[in-house]
């Protein structure tokens, strides 16, 4: 419902966008489509000439919630936050059709971030995430939701997509196995990803596979297990030369590098020698690699400004404190991440704080955890407002 709506609002601000183009003073030709077909050539780095594309979908839900605040600094704030380039979840059958919205206005100066995120039986492990299908539910999953998204990427070819396909999916699969709603998906997720992998194989796209972050497949126990899991489901979609690598951080908290590590101090942190992202794609790449998959990496730095916020690092929902961190940029110093990205859109929830309330889970009650806050994905403004007033870099 929700959604719906959203999507009425958008193709308004869509159809307004050259007025958009004047008032932004860039120049027209800037914001020009490329003129012949986009190929990202496996093993190139696909940000090193593009800019994440800062997708009006984003853009117009901050300047709904802007249009009632008063406070001049953070509708400025949120204006500059409106411009950073961030991923776009299709997180619905029901949100698909704004991809090919979405690939209509980005600029070959550009690249589009699409997150893929709409698994039979997603978030297996938690609550707040739950999605619209069902374990069992594969067919639909690939013709309701896949197929849509791969028709609308054929029909723009002279884009340049970065997909990031099913966050927390296959890492859940490594280390919830136990839990029975895990179990009972894994065989949907190991098929869906291997599906969505093999269909969206297409030449203007490069997809990396999320890989959960250095907290949870970087335990010694986890990084080989995790690495064979990603790299055998790469296989069965027939080692699909358009996947990069991994995601990493995804909606996380982590540091990207931080001396010691925000754990390190904990009982436990001898069995983890990834106690930032950068040791943890250090660590785990080699190993995807000796897999036969590529293994470059991207890293969510959207909401990682400040640490040593949460008590403890499983926790993940709308921690108190956070800021928006580094912008998106290809130059990240490690030649193994082509780019520091913002994929969760910052302003949007984790999951719900409402105990009664369906799909909440008791992280997001947890004392680290800001309250109140609504169904994950949808809007918190007193949240955004403070990711706007702890960003480092500031705004
Ligand atoms: C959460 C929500 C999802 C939303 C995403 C980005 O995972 O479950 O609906 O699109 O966050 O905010």
């Amino acid at each position: 419902m929700r959604y719906s709506m959203g999507i009425a609002a958008l193709a308004a601000v869509v159809v307004a966008a050259p007025t958009e183009t004047v008032q932004d003073s860039h120049p027209i030709k800037a914001r020009a489509a490329c003129a012949s077909a986009v190929t990202l050539t496996p093993g190139s780095n696909p940000f090193s000439s593009r800019t994440l594309h800062a997708n009006s979908a984003y853009a117009s839900e901050i300047s709904t919630a802007m249009a009632s605040v008063t406070d001049a600094s953070i509708t400025a704030a949120g204006a500059a936050v409106a411009k950073v380039g961030t991923f776009l979840w299709l997180d619905t059958i029901a949100r698909v059709p704004l991809a090919a919205t979405m690939l209509a206005e980005t600029p070959c100066t550009d690249i589009l971030g699409l997150v893929v995120y709409d698994l039979p039986g997603r978030d297996c492990n938690a609550k707040a995430s739950n999605g619209e299908l069902a374990t069992g539910q594969l067919a639909k999953y690939q013709s309701s939701y896949i197929d849509p998204i791969v028709a609308a990427i054929k029909a723009a070819p002279n884009v340049a997509v970065a997909l990031i396909i099913e966050p927390d999916s296959l890492p859940n699969l490594v280390t919830n196995a136990n839990v029975s709603a895990c179990a009972a998906a894994a065989s949907d997720y190991k098929a869906g990803v291997a599906y969505a992998l093999k269909q969206l194989n297409l030449p203007n796209v490069a997809m990396y596979i999320d890989a959960g972050h250095g907290g949870w497949l970087g335990w010694d126990a986890n990084l080989q297990p995790g690495a064979d899991m990603l790299s055998s489901v790469w296989k069965t979609a027939g080692s699909p030369k358009q996947v990069f690598g991994i995601s990493t951080n995804v909606a996380g908290w982590n540091a990207w590098s931080a001396s010691p590590g925000e754990f390190a101090g904990t009982s436990d942190a001898k069995y983890n020698k990834c106690q930032d992202e950068k040791r943890y794609v250090d660590a785990i790449s080699p190993l995807i690699k000796a897999g036969g998959m590529p293994a470059h990496a991207i890293v969510d730095t959207g909401r990682n400004a400040v640490q040593g916020l949460r008590a403890e690092w499983g926790d993940w929902c709308n921690v108190i404190g956070a800021g928006f961190g580094v912008r998106p940029t290809a130059t990240t110093g490690d030649s193994l991440v082509d780019a520091f990205v913002w994929v969760k859109p910052g302003g949007e929830s984790d999951g719900t704080s409402d105990s009664g309330a369906n799909r909440y889970d008791s992280f997001c009650g947890k004392a680290d955890a800001f309250k109140p806050a609504p169904q994950a994905g949808t809007w918190n403004e007193a949240y955004f407002e403070a990711l706007i007033k702890n960003a480092v870099p500031s705004f």
